[in-house]
């Protein structure tokens, strides 16, 4: 039996993992540690939160004794690391939640994970592992002729939130390199799947062409991205854990390049075609262009492009394939469709995203809190 911290744990990617690694490993503990910023929501984790295995914890990875306190109380063995300002627009406008949660962050996890692991306490667990969730941004951007990126493309962010991505990469490894830390780091392209916030592109787009909004797509539209299905991810942090050589970083994508606007496009005649053949369904949306006489492709429209957009990134998985035997399960065309089931299905979850009333609950429930509030 491990006993597991996943940070961030209540974002999208997190709150999947913790889904994953409690359905896959039910004898495992897992505590979450999450400071529910706006982008953390203890809704993704609703129906788990009484379970005998899991504990959530309202805290900071900032907040090294708070760190320290838990992996002792919980006798930690694995950390995988998720928690992050993960969007690339507001690390343009706001860069400092980025430096700090990022980068001093993922130094207060490993300062304290040094600390417990290799200093010799009674009772610390013999084996452990640091596992860093991280980015394809790191790698910077790619030509239309270019090789995808692979372990060893020397990093180029350009973006605060990838160069913040990037630091925090570098600090993993210098810690295994130079205290010996056991640690592994995972690079992953686009992901797309249940529980991603609104302000990424494929939930921001189908919510807005379910309310009628405007669907923006930055400059002309032909920057490209290569997707992922989240569970795929997940499948594959779980695989660099098992096998990965330990101090190594592991690609992790699908080969599934596709432009911004093919990809909305799609979404608009796929959320047409359904609203088209479910005439209840479409009732649910009245200000939806189908209501109106229209399609949704009518609502794209081109914006100013993002500050220094990268135009492409593309992952190479070579080395996840050959040395983990890792292969993403889902096809794009299954995971969109399993992506809008669950947009669709759960309206209360996006909704309350949306319009502010789970922050107000956040607020009302714990308040400037840090620390140990078990739910
Ligand atoms: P997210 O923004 O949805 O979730 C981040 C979570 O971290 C939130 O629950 C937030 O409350 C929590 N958090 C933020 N600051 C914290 C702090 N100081 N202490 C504790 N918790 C804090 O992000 P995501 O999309 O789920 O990304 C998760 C990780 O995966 C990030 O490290 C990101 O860089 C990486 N990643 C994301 C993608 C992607 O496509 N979303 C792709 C590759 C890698
Ligand atoms: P995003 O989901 O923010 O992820 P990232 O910037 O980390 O790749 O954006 C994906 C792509 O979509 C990116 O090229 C920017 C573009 N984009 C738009 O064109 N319009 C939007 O409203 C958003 C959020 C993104």
């Amino acid at each position: 039996m491990r006993s597991v911290l996943i940070t961030g744990g209540a974002g999208f990617i997190g709150s999947n993992f913790v889904h994953y690694w409690l359905a896959k490993y039910p004898e495992d503990r897992v505590v979450c540690l999450d400071a529910l910023t706006y982008a953390g929501n203890l809704a993704s984790l609703a129906g788990i939160a009484e379970s005998a295995n899991y504990r959530f914890v309202h805290g900071d990875i900032c907040d090294t004794p708070l760190i320290e306190q838990l992996l002792r109380e919980e006798r930690i063995d694995h950390i995988v690391h998720f928690a992050a300002e993960s969007h690339v627009d507001r690390s343009i406008t706001g860069p400092d939640a980025f430096i700090q949660t990022n980068i001093t962050g993922t130094h207060s996890l490993l300062k304290a994970a040094k600390g417990y692991w290799l200093g010799g306490e009674e009772g610390a667990p013999k084996e452990f592992l640091f596992h860093h969730v991280s980015t394809d941004e790191v790698y910077g951007t790619l030509g239309p002729n270019d090789p995808p990126f692979t372990e060893t493309t020397p990093y180029a962010p350009n973006s605060p939130y990838a160069a913040s991505k990037a630091s925090s990469d570098h600090l993993v490894r210098a810690y295994h390199h130079t205290y010996g830390l056991p640690t592994t780091i995972s690079n992953c392209s686009n992901n797309y799947g249940p529980y991603q916030f609104p302000e990424k592109l494929i939930p921001l787009m189908f919510i807005h062409i379910l309310e009628g909004k405007n669907l923006p797509i930055y400059g002309d539209g032909k920057n490209i991205r290569d997707w992922l299905y989240v569970e795929d991810h997940c499948r594959g942090i779980d695989l660099v854990m098992e096998k990965g050589r330990r101090g190594e970083c592991y690609n992790i994508g699908g080969i599934n390049e596709w432009t911004n606007i093919d990809i909305v496009t799609l979404l608009c005649r796929e959320v047409d075609k359904r609203l088209a053949a479910n005439p209840e369904l479409a009732a649910r949306f009245p200000n939806t262009p189908i209501n109106q006489g229209r399609n949704a492709e009518s609502l794209i429209t081109y914006v100013k492009d993002r500050a220094g957009h990268d135009w492409r990134y593309a992952i190479d998985p070579t080395r996840s394939n050959e040395e983990l035997g890792y292969k993403p399960v889902e096809s794009f065309e299954t995971g969109i469709q399993r992506t809008l089931d669950w947009y669709f299905d759960n309206e209360a979850w996006w909704r309350q995203v949306m319009d502010g009333s789970y922050r107000d609950w956040i607020d009302a429930n714990y308040g400037d809190s840090r620390g140990l509030l078990g739910l």
